[in-house]
């Protein structure tokens, strides 16, 4: 968690532990162009790519994007048809993340993907699993408390099984029974001009800091990343102290 100290040098930016990013507006952007929506998570999965590249040249260690919500089932099957295609083309070509020195990692209910795409997200994470840079979590068939459920039966099972008494549980223990194993976002960001957070890390972001912008996320550049921490590094993040 990135704490600032009182007497750093306005000079010295802290750059967020980890990135949370809602990757919000791929349909606006397409129709805006009169294109079909399916350009538009094509743009927006080229962004993607551009922003991972640049969190990892910053220093950023841990970035979490939601690519495809339990809720996103509901579109019309070729845009979700769409979405996954392209989540294979992207795990198909190593180069994205291998020679990158990334780090892949995929958190949701991975169990009802495609039976093709959950073989190419286990060999992307093995491949991967070497990188020293970046780790990028991608959210997909992922729930905010869809994660907590499966927290909270992982543990039950084990107070079912005599492995931990039920005094033993703490904040800690959920945490620990998360999909990811990481630090959690200090900084939320949701492009596109809408302010939820519509079932992302729920857990996770209690103490995070928020950055709302009306651009939509195709349109995302590094140089808009820098202006958010920018702003991040005002923020006085006192975690209900005073
Ligand atoms: C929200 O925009 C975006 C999604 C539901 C899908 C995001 C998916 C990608 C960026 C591609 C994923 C693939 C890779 C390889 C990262 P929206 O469609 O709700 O936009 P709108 O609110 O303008 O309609």
């Amino acid at each position: 968690m990135a704490l600032f100290k009182k007497d750093k040098p306005s000079t010295e930016r802290v750059v967020p532990t980890h990135i949370g990013i809602i990757m919000d507006g791929n349909g606006r952007w397409a129709k805006k162009r009169m294109l079909p929506r399916s350009a538009g998570h094509v743009a927006g999965s080229e962004n993607f790519k551009t922003i991972a590249r640049y969190c990892n040249k910053i220093g950023v260690k841990y970035l979490t994007v939601y690519a495809f919500s339990t809720e996103n089932w509901k579109r019309p099957k070729d845009e979700v048809d769409g979405i996954m295609n392209l989540l294979r083309k992207y795990l198909k070509d190593s180069t994205n993340f291998k020679a990158e020195n990334i780090k892949l990692r995929f958190i949701g209910e991975l169990s009802v993907l495609p039976e093709d795409i959950r073989e190419l997200i286990k060999q992307a994470e093995l491949d991967s699993s070497e990188a020293t840079g970046l780790t990028v979590y991608m959210a997909v068939n992922y729930g905010g408390r869809d994660e907590i459920v499966h927290a909270l039966k992982r543990i039950a099972e084990r107070v079912k099984t005599g492995e931990m008494n039920v005094d033993d549980i703490t904040e800690d223990t959920v945490s620990a029974n998360l999909y990811a194993d990481c630090p959690d976002p200090d900084f939320i960001i949701r492009p596109s001009g809408e302010y939820r957070l519509s079932n992302f890390l729920t857990w996770q972001s209690a103490y995070a800091e928020f950055w709302y912008s009306d651009v939509l996320w195709p349109d995302f550049s590094p140089k808009d990343l820098d202006k958010a921490i920018d702003d991040f590094n005002k923020r006085n993040r006192r975690f209900g102290g005073v």
